[in-house]
């Protein structure tokens, strides 16, 4: 008895119920006992979906998408830019009736996330990873609607999409999904362990780890072919997750590849910034020891591409021992980043800032280096709260952050960085990120 009510203690209450029921012979009284339980229960389990909801709505990570930097939670307008396409705005997915997704049944929702297709038969563009979430099953998506239910309703008009033709009519997206979208559950391979499953369930499906770290094919969808060997969100790269030793995370250690999926920072790796940084704080950090080890486990199986540059290592101890050069650049970066971030590669007051052997400090072609001087970053995590580092767009000009950027690639990577002001100007005018983001706060 005592080992069955471990395993399901309501299961043996309402038998237990039951039991005493037959026994006794006010049937009345005993039947009326018997509803209250069967009520009990009813809430439990729907507590339990909640509950399950609520999971599922964080690894698959819409409330980055629904919710604008600064703005009210899920109420959409997010700017999305697709290259020579447009801009999308993210719907409201509050239970707003008017302005949100209120009005949706059951059967539209659960079509609009496994085929992209929603209330009333409107196709949405795939910059909604429908594609993704489709491997996920009814009673999943069924169980985040209710989650989502429960969630203040925002009176929020999204602005219009902003596409040039054809791409501004929805219907033309029933040829990209025809070629594209598979529109089918997640199904067992019995010849892997249950973990790798499920870790495979989680970043092909509610995780879309594929939307930012494949690149496209020539349909414009995500490469099987080339899976995860990077690609980009927002003008930041998203790096090769592929089991390449070099130019992948073949060289982590499971540790190290499972605290930065949970906590946004590994020692030796750096920490997660941006898009990665969103992705951390709303969405991994909320999953379970187990779920994050088999995530790993289906990473380390992911098959090997070379593409993109190497990891540079220089590690903690040499770093110690180098002398920051007397350039403009070093002067610069003593002065504006000192503060949190120390010459010999740790921070200041957090791990966060340590950018020892991060490969974004590194790299030389330098891309996400000036993209977090020009915008900042800042990443969610329990024990701390909110870790940020303050955007330098207004305070440095083009030639200064060229400067400071090739200095960190020097000094942390030992290889030459070859960030040009140009580059920055570029950068700092790319339709994404702040541009975006301040247009969209402007409407
Ligand atoms: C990568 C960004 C992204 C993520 C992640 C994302 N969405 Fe979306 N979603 C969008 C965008 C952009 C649109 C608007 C698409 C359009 O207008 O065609 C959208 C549209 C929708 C719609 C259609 C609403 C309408 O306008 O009728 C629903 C429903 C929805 N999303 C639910 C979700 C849910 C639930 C999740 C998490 C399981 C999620 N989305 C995750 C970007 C995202
Ligand atoms: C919205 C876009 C986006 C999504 C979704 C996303 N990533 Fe990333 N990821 C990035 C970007 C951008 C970087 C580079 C971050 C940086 O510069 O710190 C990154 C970095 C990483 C790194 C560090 C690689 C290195 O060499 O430093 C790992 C590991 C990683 N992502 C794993 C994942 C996994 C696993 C998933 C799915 C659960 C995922 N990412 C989903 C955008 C994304
Ligand atoms: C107020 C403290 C602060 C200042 C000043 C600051 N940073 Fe940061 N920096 C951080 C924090 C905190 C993070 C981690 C943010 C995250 O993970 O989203 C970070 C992240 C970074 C990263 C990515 C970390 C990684 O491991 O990949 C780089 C590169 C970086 N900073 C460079 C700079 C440069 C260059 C400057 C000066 C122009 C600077 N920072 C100024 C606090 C600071």
């Amino acid at each position: 008895m005592a080992d069955i009510l471990k395993k399901d203690p309501h299961k043996v209450m309402s038998n237990f119920v039951k039991m005493i029921c037959v026994g006794i012979i006010s049937l009345w009284s005993c039947s009326a006992n018997a509803e209250s339980s069967v009520v009990n229960n009813a809430d439990i389990k729907k507590n339990d979906i909640l509950q399950k909801g609520e999971y599922l709505f964080h690894i698959s990570g819409c409330e980055t998408c629904h919710t604008k930097p600064n703005g009210k939670f899920l109420a959409g307008g997010r700017p999305f830019f697709m290259e020579k396409k447009g801009i999308v705005y993210s719907s409201n997915i509050t239970p707003d009736q008017k302005t949100g997704i209120g009005n949706y049944t059951n059967d539209e929702f659960v079509t609009a996330l496994q085929k992209g297709i929603g209330h009333k038969g409107k196709h949405l563009y795939p910059v909604m990873p429908y594609y993704a979430y489709t491997l996920m099953n009814r009673d999943d998506i069924l169980a985040i609607k209710i989650y989502l239910d429960q969630q203040k309703p925002i009176h929020n008009v999204v602005p219009k999409r902003d596409m040039a033709f054809p791409y501004n009519i929805r219907g033309n997206v029933a040829f990209w999904n025809w070629i594209n979208s598979s529109n089918r559950r997640f199904e067992n391979d019995n010849t892997q362990s249950k973990e790798w499953n499920r870790g495979k369930f989680l970043v092909q499906g509610p995780g879309h780890c594929a939307y930012c770290h494949s690149p496209l094919n020539w349909s414009n969808a995500h490469s099987e072919k080339q899976a995860y060997s990077g690609y980009k969100f927002e003008n930041w790269e998203a790096y090769n997750i592929s089991s390449d030793t070099d130019t992948g995370i073949g060289a982590w250690s499971d540790q190290a590849l499972e605290q930065y999926l949970k906590t946004g920072y590994t020692e030796g790796h750096g920490a997660a910034t941006g898009p990665m940084a969103e992705m951390v704080g709303h969405s991994l950090r909320y999953l379970t020891d187990n779920d994050i080890r088999s995530m790993v486990v289906y990473l380390r199986s992911i098959p090997p591409q070379e593409k993109g540059e190497e990891a540079s290592m220089v590690n903690a101890e040499e770093l110690k021992n180098v002398e920051p050069s007397r350039s403009h650049g070093s002067r610069l970066f003593a002065g504006n980043c000192g503060s949190c971030h120390l010459t010999n590669g740790l921070g200041r007051q957090s791990d966060y800032a340590s950018l020892w052997g991060s490969r974004t400090a590194t790299m030389t072609t330098g891309k996400n280096l000036v993209r977090t001087i020009l915008d900042g970053s800042s990443i969610e995590n329990d024990p701390l709260g909110k870790v940020a580092m303050p955007a330098f767009r207004d305070s440095l000009s083009d030639q200064d952050i060229a400067d400071i950027a090739n200095f960190v690639i020097a000094h942390f990577g030992n290889r030459n960085g070859h960030v040009t002001a140009e580059q920055v100007k570029d950068q700092r005018t790319e339709p994404h990120g702040y541009e975006l983001f301040m247009k969209s706060q402007s409407n």
